[in-house]
C-alpha cells in the first residue's frame, strides 16, 4: 500500500480517537525514525516517553527475542522467573518493598487507587476513600484514572464518574492541607507534571506533601509513569528533591516500547491486596518481564543517567539562547531530559513545521512544546534539534 493508502485505510477502519500527523513511522534505530516514504526524522518524543533507550535498543531486542524463544506467557496461575527477577530489581533500587504488574499507566494508576481505598478502609479506620489529586495533573483513561485526572476536557461526556475526588491546585500546599478531611485516603501527584505542561514543583512541595501525608496518616502516591525510569536524570524524579512516596506507578520507559506497568508500595500498604484483590491476565508476563529486566540493567549500570542529565543541560542551554531571539518563547523549564518550552502562542503549528524539518516533538496544555527524546542523543543531536526550532521559529 502507498503511503496515501494506508491513512485512508487507517482512517477507515480505526476508531477516530487520535488526530494523527500524515506520516507513517516504519522503523527506528536509536534517536532516529524513518516514515513510510524513507525520509529520516529525529525523534525528541520517543512514542511520548516510552522509548527512552532509544528505538530497537539492541539489549532490549536481544532479551525479547531470546525470552520470545523460550516462553511468552503462562499467566499468574504459576511463579515466572523473569517477573521475579524484575521485582527484585525495582525494588532493590527503589523506596517500595513489593511490585505488582500490569500493562499501562491508566492500569497502574487503577491499582494504586485500589489499594489506597483498600488500605483506607482496612487501616485508616472510618470511612477513608478520597483521593487528593492536582489540577492540570494526568493519569491516564480509565474511568478512574480520568477521573482523577484533573482535566475537565478529559472526562466531559463520561458522567457519572466515580465519587471519592477531589482536585486542588499543583504547587500549593495550603490548598492541599485544605482539603484533608476525615475521609481522605491518599494524595496523588506527578513530581513533575508532563501532560500538564512539563511544571516543575518548588523544592519545598514534595517533602510538604510527605509531611503533610505523615502528620494526618495518608498515603503518599507519586505517578512517575512519565517521570520514572531515568527521564529526569535520577531512576525515579522524587530522588530529585530526597522525598520517599509510599506508593508509586511505573509505565511507559518501563519496557523501552514494550507494554509495561507497574505498581509499587511499601510492605505495610502492599500487605492490603490478599489473593483475588486485583489481577491481570497479561501482567507480569514472560516476554514484558525480559524488556523491563534489560532497560532496568541498562539504567543501572554505566553512564545513561548522568549522560541524560548533561544532554538535558545542554538541550536547555540550546533553547535558553532561542528565548533570546524568539519572543513567543516564555519559559524553558526542565529537568534530565524532561523538557518544556512554553510559548505564548500555540505550539501546534511549531510542532507540524518541525516535523516537515525532520524533527519530532509534540505540544502539551496548548502552548508548551515538549521534549523527551532517547537518552541516546548525541550532543550533535541536540545542536540539530535547536538548530531545526531555530529554523521553524524564525519562520514564525
Ligand atoms: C503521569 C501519567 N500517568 C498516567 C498516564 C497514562 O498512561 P497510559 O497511557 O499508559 O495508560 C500517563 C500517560 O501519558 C502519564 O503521563
Amino acid at each position: 500500500m502507498t503511503t496515501e493508502e494506508l491513512i485512508e485505510a487507517g482512517n477507515r477502519y480505526l476508531f477516530g480517537t487520535y488526530r494523527r500527523f500524515p506520516i507513517v513511522l516504519v522503523r527506528g534505530k536509536g534517536a532516529r525514525v524513518w516514515d513510510s516514504d524513507g525520509k529520516e526524522y529525529l525523534d525528541f518524543l520517543a512514542g511520548i516517553a516510552v522509548c527512552s533507550l532509544g528505538h530497537s535498543h539492541p539489549r532490549v531486542v536481544r532479551a525479547i527475542q531470546a525470552q520470545a524463544e523460550t516462553l511468552t506467557h503462562v499467566s499468574n496461575l504459576y511463579h515466572i522467573e523473569p517477573q521475579i527477577r524484575l521485582a527484585k530489581l525495582l525494588v532493590e533500587n527503589s523506596f517500595a518493598d513489593r511490585v505488582f504488574f500490569c500493562n499501562s499507566g491508566a492500569e497502574a494508576i487503577e491499582g494504586a487507587i485500589k489499594l489506597a481505598r483498600k488500605y483506607g478502609h482496612e487501616r485508616m479506620g472510618g470511612d477513608r476513600h478520597e483521593i487528593i489529586a492536582m489540577d492540570n495533573s494526568f493519569h491516564g483513561r480509565t474511568l478512574a484514572a480520568v477521573t482523577a485526572t484533573g482535566q475537565k476536557k478529559y472526562q466531559a461526556g463520561f458522567e457519572p464518574l466515580p465519587e471519592g475526588f477531589l482536585h486542588v491546585p499543583y504547587n500549593d500546599l495550603e490548598a492541599a492541607a485544605a482539603a484533608v478531611s476525615d475521609r481522605t485516603c491518599g494524595i496523588l501527584v506527578e513530581p513533575v507534571q508532563g501532560e500538564g505542561g512539563i511544571r516543575i514543583p518548588s523544592p519545598e512541595y514534595l517533602k510538604g506533601l510527605r509531611k503533610l501525608c505523615d502528620d494526618r496518616g495518608l498515603l503518599l502516591i507519586f505517578d512517575e509513569v512519565q517521570t520514572g525510569m531515568g527521564r529526569t536524570g535520577h531512576l525515579f524524579a522524587h530522588e530529585a528533591w530526597g522525598v520517599t512516596p509510599d506508593v508509586m506507578t511505573l509505565a511507559k520507559a518501563l519496557g523501552n516500547g514494550y507494554p509495561l506497568g507497574a505498581l509499587l508500595a511499601r510492605e505495610d500498604v502492599a500487605s492490603v491486596f490478599v489473593p483475588g484483590n486485583h489481577a491481570s491476565t497479561f501482567g507480569g508476563n514472560p516476554l514484558g518481564m525480559a524488556a523491563g529486566i534489560a532497560v532496568m540493567e541498562i539504567l543501572l549500570d554505566g553512564d545513561t543517567l548522568p549522560h541524560c542529565r548533561a544532554m538535558g543541560t545542554r538541550f536547555r542551554s540550546g533553547l535558553e539562547s532561542l528565548k533570546k531571539r524568539h519572543g513567543i518563547v516564555r519559559e524553558v523549564r526542565g529537568l534530565g531530559l524532561m523538557t518544556g518550552m512554553e510559548l505564548s502562542v500555540p505550539g501546534d503549528d511549531i510542532v507540524v513545521r518541525a516535523m516537515k524539518k525532520g524533527l519530532l516533538i509534540n505540544c502539551t496544555a496548548g502552548n508548551v512544546l515538549r521534549f523527551v527524546p532517547p537518552f541516546v542523543v548525541t550532543e550533535d543531536d541536540v545542536d540539530e534539534a535547536v538548530r531545526i526550532l531555530d529554523g521553524v521559529m524564525g519562520e514564525s
